[in-house]
């Protein structure tokens, strides 16, 4: 088999010459437009992964490979030495579409985190008047934001945190989906934020009570504590609104945006913030060189205007309640829940056949021409990208029913 269409030949590549840090499912994409991929042989895929929610507006779309074309013609990097004719755009557009007054362009999602928590740490000391060193950030259960150094200090799996320490103090850990744990220790008066995913994705696509945000929402203000929402998974029409938390009418203190920021195509995340927040930090304090370069702004500008003129939020909405419904109506024992918002979804497998897990219900999707990925070991998240239409989704529920048919037999 000549090597261009012979999977193994680059599957053997990553595994000799990349760090050992994935396990990818045995698939080699070569080509990817709107909802579907290709793999080297030409066979066709739906993506049931997206990138993990970083391909919402589906792959390579036109608009925003316009932008990158044309930006990169222009500009490309000036670092924030200068100013530039892009990034002030981009500010004005991010902040209107999202009700903020002031926005800190970042390049990854926990590059979002990290600066979300510098700036509540700030606001503690000068605003809220904690002492010096004293300022505590509060977490959830079972979060995930990355795997920096302070992202995997507020991790409790030990997959994530073993033989890396030692690790980042000031983080406290309260129960997801608790208010009442979260109001007895918001009573220290240390407490500068509460920083949480409206939905919690890595953990499973985990979806809190009705009336949580808002609640979350309500002890923040009472005691105040930043809310700090960690939208970079759930943000972006994912669930069906353009965030997560309007699903509550709840606006967050501190609101971290990433992924589909990029449209799928760049690293962006974004950081919004009130005046009065953002306005604790003073030059020199926070910055990276690419952070708000003229490409990240044009694709990002780009990448926000295709899901607000499609309407992505809302076919999100829409394929989602149809989705839940086709995915009840599957006859099988080894699918013990079922559950999500928008486009975040996700299956529980329960181990069968001689300890088979929701691994080998990858593959075998995989073999049928679906893509997705476990999550946590008993786990499937099902998130396409948002512009799929009502006759792709029946498809792709088609390939789903009938592999757990065949796979449970
Ligand atoms: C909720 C959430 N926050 C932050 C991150 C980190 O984003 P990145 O991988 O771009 O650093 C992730 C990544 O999966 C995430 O799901």
């Amino acid at each position: 088999m000549p090597t261009e269409t012979n999977p193994q030949y680059f599957i053997d590549l990553e595994n000799q010459y990349g760090a050992n840090t994935y396990s990818p499912l045995p698939v080699v994409i070569e080509r990817g437009e709107g909802v579907f991929l290709w793999d080297v042989q030409g066979k066709q895929y739906i993506d049931f992964l997206s990138a993990y929610s970083a391909v919402n507006q589906g792959h390579c779309h036109p608009m925003i490979i316009a932008a990158i074309l044309e930006q990169s013609h222009r500009l490309t990097l000036t670092s924030r030495a200068f100013y530039n004719n892009v990034l002030g755009p981009f500010e004005r557009y991010i902040t209107g579409l999202f009700g903020f007054d002031r926005v800190l362009p970042m390049n990854t999602g926990v590059e979002g985190g990290e600066t979300a928590i510098k700036l509540a740490r700030k606001w503690a000391y000068t605003r809220k008047g904690v002492a010096e060193n004293q300022a505590k950030i509060v977490f959830a259960s079972g979060n995930f934001w990355g795997r920096t150094i302070a992202a995997i200090s507020t991790s409790q799996d030990s997959a994530n945190t073993k033989d890396f320490g030692p690790f980042v103090p000031g983080f406290t850990i309260v129960p997801f989906n608790d208010l009442m744990a979260l109001e007895a220790v918001f009573k220290d008066s240390s407490v500068a934020a509460f920083m949480v995913e409206p939905i919690q994705g890595e953990a499973g696509v985990v979806v809190p009570s009705d009336g949580y945000i808002a609640g979350v929402r309500r002890l923040c203000t009472q005691y105040n504590v930043l809310f700090i929402a960690d939208e970079v998974q759930t943000g972006l029409g994912r669930t069906g609104k353009m965030l997560c938390c309007e699903h509550e009418l709840v606006k967050p203190d501190i609101l971290i945006l990433g992924k589909a920021l990029g449209g799928g195509m760049f690293p962006v995340s974004a950081v919004l913030a009130s005046n009065e927040i953002m306005g604790v930090l003073r030059p020199g304090q926070h910055g990276s060189t690419f952070g708000g370069n003229p490409l990240a702004c044009a694709v990002a500008t780009a990448s926000l205007k295709v899901l607000v003129e499609e309407k992505l939020a809302d076919n999100a909405a829409f394929m989602g309640e149809i989705f839940r419904k086709n995915l009840r109506n599957i006859q099988t024992e080894i699918i013990t829940d079922i559950r999500g918002k928008g486009l975040l979804n996700a299956i529980d497998i329960k181990p069968f056949g001689n300890g088979k897990t929701a691994y080998d219900v990858c593959l075998a999707l995989k073999n049928n021409g679906l893509l997705a990925k476990q999550t946590r070991t008993h786990t499937i998240r099902f998130a396409p990208p948002l512009v799929i239409t009502a006759q792709q989704l029946r498809s792709a529920t088609e390939i789903i029913s009938h592999t757990i048919a065949e796979i449970s037999k």
